[in-house]
């Protein structure tokens, strides 16, 4: 029982380790990417300042008409600004400069361009003769800074769609979980009903045969309460409870007492209210039995029969919570357990169905507006589940 939810466990740590891994190999491939385009411009840049030194320097006719050609005419994609030595533009090639605007202004666009330029490299010098310099600015091109984006575009992507997938499938799994419980919460209350008013018949028809021994009777009578307890529990789970204002501390007691008649006498229960707090709180009693039973099962099996059991009762500072903390002397919950203790099917006993606690957390969560915790829990010495309740 408990392999299927350590495997969903693993499963889960699988996929995100996937989905980062998959995220880092395409933002280091993309950077990498990046980088050797931008290596690549670099040298382009380079050559195209190579070319124009050559122009002005030192070709032939024929040279000359070589290297405008194939070189400083060909697609050129890097953003450049060739500039005289006292930084006033000259020309540019793949800068967008509106047409429409004044010479000065397209002036103070190009500064302002050549200042960017200054932060991602250096400008190439070209020596262009005795006292003749010019200078390129270059930055790199769309292409480059779109795929930078992009592989930071496609990690964000990763990430929300994971998340999203993750709310989806486990609210459609959560919603499909209640509509069977309560299914079969409704089913099995139905079912009981008929065999339990033909049991109280048979009962009437035993208590008016004199020949029946008369003692067994109280002993049915309480079965068969025990019977109907059960499924006014079921048919509670199965509709929408009513809450009702109710003495907690008096339905404590009697569970306890009910349940002390039933367990080894080795178990000690103690009950211990503050006693200048009102001990009153929203419940429905037959479900509020079923979570104080279950958790004091749980109590018992986890000390084999012998040890403690405290319910300590007391209000919340802000007296908007009613908090019931029952403690046992058993054996502990080992810190890595303690997630998995509410999730159904998970049990540490032979004949466990790994139920008990995730239907006193759906009992208290969702028909008490509640919460339920383990307070703490220390190996060989014992845990405090604690309870908590609205108080209106
Ligand atoms: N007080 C406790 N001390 C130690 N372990 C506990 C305690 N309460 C619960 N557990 C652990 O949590 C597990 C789940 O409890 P849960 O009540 O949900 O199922 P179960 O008791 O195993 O089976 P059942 O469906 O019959 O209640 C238990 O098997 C046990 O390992
Ligand atoms: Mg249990």
């Amino acid at each position: 029982m408990i392999s299927i939810y350590q495997n969903k466990e693993k499963l889960k740590w699988i996929i995100v380790a996937i989905a980062l891994l998959i995220g880092l190999f395409s933002l280091f491939y993309t950077n990498s990417l990046v980088q050797h385009l931008a290596d690549r411009e670099k040298k382009q840049i380079n050559l195209f300042a190579s070319a124009l030194e050559f122009v002005v320097t030192s070709a032939s006719d024929e040279e000359l008409n070589f290297v405008f050609t194939e070189i400083i005419h060909t697609e050129l994609s890097v953003p450049c600004i060739v500039t005289d030595d006292k930084g006033e533009p000259i020309h540019w090639r793949n800068i967008d400069v509106s047409p429409n605007l004044s010479a000065e202004e397209e002036n103070k666009l190009l500064l302002n361009r050549i200042e960017k330029m200054k932060e991602v490299y250096e400008p190439i010098e070209m020596d262009l003769g005795p006292d003749f310099k010019q200078y390129i600015y270059y930055d790199n091109s769309e292409a480059i800074l779109q795929l930078r984006y992009f592989s930071y575009m496609q990690i964000t992507g990763i990430a929300i769609l994971s998340v999203l997938a993750y709310f989806v499938f486990s609210s459609t799994r959560r919603a499909e979980q209640n509509r069977v419980w309560v299914g079969l919460a409704k089913e099995t209350a139905h079912q009981l009903g008929t065999p339990i008013s033909s049991l109280m018949a048979w009962i009437e028809f035993f208590k008016a045969d004199e020949n029946f021994d008369q003692t067994i009777i109280p002993e049915l009578t309480k079965d068969l309460q025990r019977l109907e307890m059960i499924t006014a529990r079921f048919s509670s789970i199965g509709s929408e409870p009513s809450l009702v204002e109710e003495n907690v501390l008096e339905a404590v007691e009697n569970i306890v007492s009910y349940l002390q008649k039933r367990v080894s006498t080795k178990v000690k229960f103690s009950i211990t209210p503050k006693i200048d707090h009102d001990m009153m709180a929203k419940i429905n009693i037959p479900l509020f039995e079923w979570i104080i039973e279950n958790i004091c099962k749980n109590a018992v099996d986890a000390m084999s029969g012998v040890g403690k059991i405290d319910i300590y009762l007391r209000n919340s500072k802000d007296h908007r919570f009613l908090y019931i903390d029952i403690s046992d002397t058993g054996k502990g919950i080992p810190k890595s357990k303690i997630k998995s203790i509410f999730q159904p099917g998970f049990t540490t006993k032979k004949r466990g169905w790994g139920l008990g606690l995730t239907l006193v957390k759906r009992i208290v969560e969702n028909y008490h507006r509640g919460k339920i915790f383990v307070l703490k829990s220390e190996i060989d010495v014992g845990t405090t589940f604690r309870i908590s309740i609205p108080k209106d």
